[in-house]
């Protein structure tokens, strides 16, 4: 699901291929010197901030998981009480104006703070939170990270759709347990 979402993401968003690869020659000199580690991360704070962005956009899992609440709690004013299924709408939360500026627009630059560091925000919940938070964290964001190096060192990935329309991959009436962009085309080139 990661790979149907970097594909659309980057295929409509070719400056941040640009931005990555050029990223990443710097720290490795040349191309026939590359093998990403996990470890360089801090060192590519752009590439993390794309990987958060598009986790941010794509909001995979839209509905986290249900949970039991196991005392009465007031919460936002509403009182929710002992034993309630409660779940968290993270696609609303990851699409609202009102926290995110043009949340339909992909920005990644709103996880670099003003010292051009990554910056993550604790209202971004991919994977959940608390004890029954998401356990394959890490082994995504490694992926994730991963993959964004690969792709844009080697690959040029060009939307290939007809019509203007088709610029939209999301779908808002897609905000359920498990969310896929809309049907795409992407054209992609060995560099
Ligand atoms: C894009 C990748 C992934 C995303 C966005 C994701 C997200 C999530 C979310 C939101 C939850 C629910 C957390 C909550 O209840 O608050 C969850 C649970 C879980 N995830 Fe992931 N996950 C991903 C990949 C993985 C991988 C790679 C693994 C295993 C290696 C994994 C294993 C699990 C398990 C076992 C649970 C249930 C944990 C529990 O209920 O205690 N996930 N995940």
């Amino acid at each position: 699901m990661t790979n149907i979402w970097y594909m659309a993401l980057l295929g409509l968003n070719p400056e941040i291929q640009e931005k990555i690869r050029s990223d990443l020659l710097k720290l490795c000199k040349s191309k026939n010197d590359f093998t990403p580690k996990f470890e360089w991360r801090t060192l590519l704070p752009y590439v993390q901030a794309v990987e958060f962005e598009f986790f941010r956009f794509s909001s995979i899992v839209g509905i986290l998981d249900f949970h039991c609440s196991l005392k009465p709690i007031v919460l936002g004013g509403y009182s929710i009480p002992k034993g309630s299924l409660v779940a968290v709408n993270q696609y609303a939360i990851n699409h609202d104006s009102s926290r995110w500026e043009d949340p339909e627009v992909i920005r990644p630059e709103r996880f670099i703070d003003n010292e051009g560091k990554f910056a993550d925000r604790p209202d971004l919940m991919p994977f959940g939170m608390g004890v029954r938070m998401c356990p394959g964290t890490l082994i995504t964001k490694g992926y994730g990270f991963l993959l964004l190096c690969n792709l844009c060192m080697n690959y040029k990935i060009e939307w290939s759709n007809e019509n203007e329309c088709d610029q939209m991959v999301d779908d808002p009436e897609n905000a359920v347990l498990f969310r896929f962009p809309k049907e795409y085309f992407v054209k992609i080139s060995k560099i």
